[in-house]
């Protein structure tokens, strides 16, 4: 099993002798389905070349501030803000000085101070360096604003002295950002998912439909894998592949997507619905493939909504709805948070071109009663994860609320 399937990795190399073990690392970062960006600094690319790096990564390297190609291919701004991780490894005394300083002297600075995702850095340096107070005082510094630190080792160092200091292996590093992925928040939980568009037929070969992908569903049953949920995914028509671990059910139309979810739903914990589900579908789809004409009239009748017969079961899972807006979105949102009996709603704006339906990006806002959240434009998939991450925050609210004061009407 690839444990960074689909995850984005900006990888940081810095000045230290331990950066020709970047090689390795990159190499198996892909192994384990990582995209790997390299960013190396002047020091780093002393010891080890970038296009060594370049042919293991299969992408440029970038190496300067603000250089004309990395401005004009993404920009650094970019560059940070579609990565799931940002891996320093090595990182050097100097590195982790100017980190904790919040420097923007250089690329890779610029970039972690740019980015809003998980940040962590695997030291490499000699053991005086490492023990110095000044060292230890920046680690505590990186520590408190949430930094990871992985390592270092201790052993046999490149200067011929023995003690810490020594970077961790590549397969540890590997194994330790995989870790950050894995939250467990959602463990033994069970997920029911619907992504993706329905298909309306109006005759043999024609159907209604919308610009959903499935990117937001799917990335959402990968990210509640990984918080250790089994989840089950009800997908109308995409070209996605199944996320590892998922049970996926294929659909067409909006009555199939019913049945296969309200046929699951009384067995599971948490239901999102990101599905678009067509509201119309033809009265009287028409035989074979309808012959041109000069007008013609097509009857169309509701179909079911999946949510409201959700929330209406007797017994239903803690539920989470989208809402897909043009305009006034919290306010039409929070209107289907009532009337749909949600206990989430999570609204996105659509009919713009760099987030909502199609597109790799999105941006989130979250409501649930007497609460909001915004989680601002980014990556799908890191979107799903903090969205996974408040919604087995409130699960789990809602469930201590109902051990309090008993069986809870409807749970
Ligand atoms: O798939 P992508 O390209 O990644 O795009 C993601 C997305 C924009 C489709 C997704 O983020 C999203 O907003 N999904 C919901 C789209 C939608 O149909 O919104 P709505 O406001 O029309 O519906 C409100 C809610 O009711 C939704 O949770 C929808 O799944 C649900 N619904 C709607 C109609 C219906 N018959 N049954 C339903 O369950």
């Amino acid at each position: 099993m690839k444990r960074l399937t689909n995850k984005r990795i900006l990888l940081g190399i810095t000045g230290s002798v331990a950066a020709y073990k970047g090689a390795d690392l990159v190499r198996r970062l892909r192994d384990a389905g990582a995209e790997v960006q390299v960013v190396m600094t002047r020091g780093g690319a002393e010891f080890i070349t970038p296009l060594t790096l370049q042919a293991l990564s299969g992408r440029p390297v970038f190496l300067h501030h603000l250089d004309t190609e990395t401005e004009a291919a993404m920009g650094h701004i970019s560059l940070a803000r579609r990565a799931d991780l940002v891996l320093i490894a090595p990182a050097s005394a100097d590195f982790l000085a100017r980190l904790a300083q919040g420097r923007a002297d250089d690329l890779l600075a610029t970039l972690c101070l740019a980015s809003a995702g998980p940040l962590a850095v695997a030291p490499a340096m000699n053991r005086q360096m490492w023990s110095q107070p000044a060292t230890q005082d920046n680690l505590q510094r990186l520590r408190q604003r949430g930094v990871h630190v992985f390592g270092p080792g201790s052993g046999g160092q490149a200067c011929g002295e023995t003690g810490p200091g020594r970077m961790l292996e590549p397969q540890e590093i590997v194994a330790l950002s995989a870790a950050l992925f894995d939250t467990g928040l959602l463990q033994g939980r069970r997920v029911l998912i619907d992504a993706g568009p329905t298909h309306e037929d109006i005759d043999a070969v024609r159907y209604l439909s919308n610009r959903s992908s499935g990117k937001m569903g799917f990335a959402l049953a990968e990210a509640a894998v990984e918080a250790g949920a089994a989840v089950t995914l009800v997908s109308g028509p995409v070209a996605l592949p199944t996320p590892e671990r998922v049970t996926r059910i294929d659909v067409r139309a909006a009555e199939q997507m019913h049945a296969a979810v309200l046929d699951r739903a009384q067995e599971q914990d948490i239901f999102i619905a990101a599905a678009a589900v067509s509201d119309y579908r033809a009265a009287q789809p028409l035989p074979g493939k309808a012959k041109k004409q000069a007008r013609l009239t097509l009857e169309l009748v509701r179909n079911p909504d999946i949510l409201r017969d959700v929330t209406a079961l007797p017994r239903h899972p803690f539920t989470v709805g989208f809402a897909a807006e043009t305009e006034n979105v919290e306010d039409y949102a929070r209107a289907k948070l009532r009337d749909k009996a949600l206990d989430m709603i999570v609204a996105n704006e659509v009919g713009r071109g760099d987030r909502g339906f199609e597109s790799d990006d999105n941006e989130l806002l979250v409501l649930w009663e007497g609460g909001r959240k915004r989680l601002p434009l980014g990556p799908k998939g890191r979107l799903a994860r903090e969205l996974i991450t408040l919604i087995a925050e409130r699960y789990g609210a809602e469930e201590d609320t109902a051990q309090d004061t008993g069986p809870a009407a409807g749970q």
